[in-house]
Formats: C-alpha cells, sequence, structure tokens
C-alpha cells in the first residue's frame, strides 16, 4: 500500500516545528536559563544548536524520509542488529507523552483557574496543596485528584481526533497550532515588557557572565535541552519525515524547524523574564533571589504569582498564559503519539488500533500522575527519560550513521535533493563532535545521579528512574528480535 503523504511541504515543516515548540520553549527554557545564571546559558544553548541539533536534524529527517519508515523499521532496515534503538526511541515518546498530557491537563485547570484568579495571593500554597494535594513522598499515593484525571481525558481525547485520521488532518490543524501560541507570546511579551522592573529582568537574561562559561553543568544544561527543544532522538523526525515524498529537501527544511524553534525561545525568553523582573521588583528582591523559579513551579506558581499582582487585566494575562501553555502542548503531545502509533503500525499493527490503544493506555497509566505522588514520580520520570532515554539515542544515532552506514552516504543524498548542499563539517559533527559531547553529557549525568539525588529517596529512583531505562531496553532488544524474524 502507498505510504501516506503530507498535504503539502508547508504542513510538513508546520507540523515539525509544532512538535519542537512545546512546554520546551516557555518553561524548560526560560528555567534552564534562570538555573545556570542567565546570559550565561545563552551561548552554550547556541553552541549545542549549531554542533548537535542541526546536524541531527538533518540526520533524522534524511533516514525519515529515505526510508519511508518510521523509526524502528527505518533503523533495522540500516542494520538488522540495530533496530532495537529505533524502538528504544518510540518507547521513550510513549513514557514522556503519557506524563507530558499530565502537565497540559494541569494547564487546562489552571485555565479555567484563571477566570476566577482561584490561587488568590499565595500562588505556592494553591497549587501544592490545593492543585496537587500533594503527599509526603514518593510512597505515599494519597488520592487521586479527579478534575485533574478529567481534564487528562480530555487532553487525550483532543489527541486521539487530530490524529485518527493520519497526517492529513495534522497538516491541517498546525496552521492553528503553530501560529496561534506565537501571537500569544507577543501579547505576552508587549503586556510583559511595559510593566514595571522589566528591565531589570531582561538585563538578567541577556547579561553574559563569562566566567560562568568554564562551569561544565552550564554546558551539559544547554546540550540537554537542545534536544529536548528540538524533539530529537524520539523517532518524531524520523515518523515525520517518512511521509514525505522522496526528492523533497531536507537541508533546508531542517534548518527551518531549528531555528524556528529555538528563535521561539528566545523571544519566550523576553516575555518571560519581563515578568521576573516585575516579580522580583514587587517582591523587592534582586532578579536571581526569586524563589520557586525553577521547574514546574515557573509556570505554576511564579506567573500565577506575578498574574495577580498585575494592576489591569489580570484575569485576561493569566487565561492567555495558559492558552499558550495548552496551544504549545497539544501539537508536541500529538507528535509523540504519532511517532510510537506509526512505529508499532509499520511492524503489521492496523494504524486505527495503534491510534487507539495508544491513546487508551498512555490515558490510564497517567493516571498515576494524578495521585498525591504523581509530581515526584513525574519529576523522576522526566529527569531520567531526558537525560539518559534522549541524550543515549543521540550517541546510537551518530554510532550508526557515522560507523555503519557512513555520512557519505546520507549526505550524497541530502545533498541531491536538497535546496544547498551541506558539507564536509557535517560529517565531522555526527562521527566525532557530537557523539563525544553526548559521551560526556552520559558520564556526566551517571556521576551525578550516581552520588544520589537530593530530593528522593534511593528505591525511588531505581524503581521509576534506572528500573523504567532497563525495562525500556529490554523491551526494544525482545521486539527487535521479534520483528527482524518478521522482516
Ligand atoms: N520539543 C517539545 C517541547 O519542547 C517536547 C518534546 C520532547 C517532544 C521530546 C518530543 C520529544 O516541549
Amino acid at each position: 500500500m502507498e505510504r501516506e503523504k503530507w498535504p503539502s511541504r508547508w504542513s510538513f515543516v508546520f507540523a515539525a516545528i509544532g512538535s519542537a515548540i512545546g512546554l520546551g520553549n516557555v518553561w524548560r527554557f526560560p528555567y534552564s536559563c534562570y538555573k545556570y545564571g542567565g546570559g550565561a546559558f545563552l551561548i552554550p544553548y547556541f553552541v549545542a544548536l549549531l554542533t548537535a541539533g542541526i546536524p541531527l536534524m538533518i540526520l533524522e529527517l534524511s533516514i525519515g524520509q529515505k526510508m519511508r519508515l518510521s523509526a524502528p523499521m527505518a533503523f533495522t532496515k540500516i542494520n538488522k542488529k540495530w533496530g532495537w534503538v529505533g524502538w528504544f526511541a518510540i518507547f521513550l515518546s510513549l513514557g514522556i507523552v503519557i506524563y507530558y498530557t499530565v502537565v497540559m491537563a494541569w494547564c487546562l485547570v489552571y485555565l479555567i483557574h484563571s477566570f476566577t484568579l482561584a490561587w488568590g495571593d499565595n500562588a505556592s500554597e494553591f497549587f501544592i496543596h490545593d492543585f496537587l494535594g500533594l503527599s509526603s513522598g514518593p510512597g505515599d499515593l494519597g488520592g487521586v485528584s479527579i478534575p485533574i484525571v478529567i481534564a487528562l481525558a480530555i487532553s487525550w481525547l483532543m489527541i486521539y481526533f487530530i490524529i485518527c485520521k493520519g497526517v492529513q488532518r495534522v497538516g491541517k490543524v498546525v496552521y492553528i497550532t503553530v501560529p496561534l501560541p506565537i501571537i500569544l507570546l507577543i501579547i505576552l511579551f508587549i503586556r510583559g515588557a511595559t510593566l514595571t522592573g522589566a528591565g531589570n529582568g531582561i538585563e538578567y537574561y541577556l547579561k553574559p557572565d563569562f566566567d560562568a562559561l568554564t562551569d561544565s553543568d552550564v554546558w551539559l544544561g544547554a546540550y540537554a535541552q537542545i534536544f529536548f527543544t528540538l524533539s530529537l532522538a524520539s523517532g518524531i523526525m524520523i515518523a515525520y519525515a517518512s511521509y514525505q515524498p522522496k526528492k523533497s529537501d531536507i537541508a533546508n527544511n531542517g534548518i527551518i524547524i531549528s531555528l524556528a524553534n529555538c528563535g521561539t525561545s528566545f523571544f519566550a525568553g523576553f516575555a518571560v523574564f519581563s515578568v521576573l523582573g516585575y516579580l522580583a521588583y514587587s517582591e523587592g528582591v534582586a532578579v536571581g533571589e526569586l524563589k520557586g523559579v525553577g521547574g514546574p513551579g515557573l509556570a505554576f506558581i511564579a506567573y500565577p504569582t506575578a498574574i495577580s499582582m498585575l494592576p489591569t487585566a489580570a484575569k485576561l494575562v493569566g487565561i492567555i498564559f495558559f492558552l499558550l501553555l495548552i496551544s504549545l502542548a497539544i501539537d508536541s503531545a500529538f507528535s509523540m503519539v504519532e511517532a510510537f502509533a506509526s512505529g508499532i503500525s509499520d511492524a503489521g499493527v492496523k494504524q486505527s488500533r495503534a491510534v487507539k490503544y495508544t491513546c487508551l493506555s498512555g490515558f490510564l497509566v497517567g493516571i498515576i500522575f494524578c495521585t498525591g505522588a504523581g509530581y515526584y514520580w513525574l519529576d523522576i520520570v522526566d529527569t531520567f527519560l531526558n537525560e539518559f532515554g534522549l541524550v543515549l539515542v543521540g550517541v546510537l544515532e551518530c554510532i550508526i550513521v557515522g560507523y555503519i552506514l557512513g555520512t557519505w552516504k546520507v549526505r550524497k543524498y541530502v545533498n541531491k535533493v536538497s535546496e544547498f548542499e551541506i558539507g564536509k563539517l557535517w560529517d565531522v559533527c555526527i562521527k566525532y563532535i557530537t557523539p563525544v559531547i553526548l559521551g560526556i553529557v552520559i558520564l556526566d549525568n551517571l556521576y551525578q545521579r550516581g552520588k544520589g539525588y537530593e530530593d528522593y529517596p534511593t528505591w525511588a529512583l531505581i524503581t521509576g528512574g534506572w528500573f523504567l531505562i532497563f525495562a525500556l531496553l529490554i523491551v526494544a532488544f525482545i521486539l527487535n528480535r521479534r520483528y527482524r524474524k518478521w522482516d
């Protein structure tokens, strides 16, 4: 049967941009900037974009487009021994989307709370106690939050209806889900820039601290962020590119997708840091001393706190902010489901069944994250899947293309179909620069995590972290053995 195709080139480019631009841009990026001292983060971030982000984006787009298969079967076709890398990648997508949709559900509930500014003047208390019903630790599950479960069901239903008819419908939906958040972001930027103290926030964001460049953590943080934000190493770009006609451009598309995404992050930084500047001004502290800005607290504590202090249009700003997060998250979420569902449908499961069962099981497993201990588990799973999972797949992709398939073959194909040619520097990145840097990222993480993780007990890290990663790897090996025969 002829493989489905995108309705047009721009449908594909928009869908890929929509996948890349997500919660990572408005929440994870500013939070990483904040954590690593503002301006100090931007230089490593753009270096990581050039040396790992763009080269890997081009690599993934060419594998998908050339093989016209999603990740598991594409890697099996390159070399039967390595198909598990593709399986592992799509299981990472499934794992990430299960908690990603929970954060989306939080945004839906907060959207409704914005109409009444329900968090009052203590957003942190509201988030932790009233909203999450946070338990005493990962071992104490507490109750299930019904509003969050309902919002989770709504999120999954939206995802299901968008992708159940294949990429034809996705290709149309992204004409709304990509421009809408950008318009909302511009509105928030204008509101933020006109607040007192905004300038201090932006200064903190942009002022480079060259001393921080010698700190390896900053570099590692930047590489990990580039992976997450560009939706790399999760089978998504391979699956999306597999619906492209074989002669489509690769190099230019890859650069457009990467720059559009990172440009949006850079812009979002202005919108968020201007509000942080205002928050610091209102609380009479320096921007670098704000509390609760790292992690999810940025979207659900710091931002709501600032919103309730606004002199005018507070509710409207709240509504726009949470609509922004939902419209950012939805196209990233369905891209992950699509990567997984198209992976199993290439192995022989009917596409419509694959989508239905993926959505249903994603929803059911996600309920774990709606319990009182859900927040802890979400944090643990998020850390491990990103820091180890995605980065590991990235290294393996470089090894497979660099040393088994041959970078020159891929480059020849890219240069034949693309609007401009990529040079030998690309080979150097894939064979040497990217895998070496990512290897260091993994080793450093192993070292850091090996020392323990102050927030959580070891048994929780073993179950939600190490065990999860190994279980997914084992499932990937088993599926690879089974479908090697099938092939
Ligand atoms: N890129 C998306 C974001 O920035 C999230 C994502 C990560 C999607 C990994 C797929 C894989 O929010």
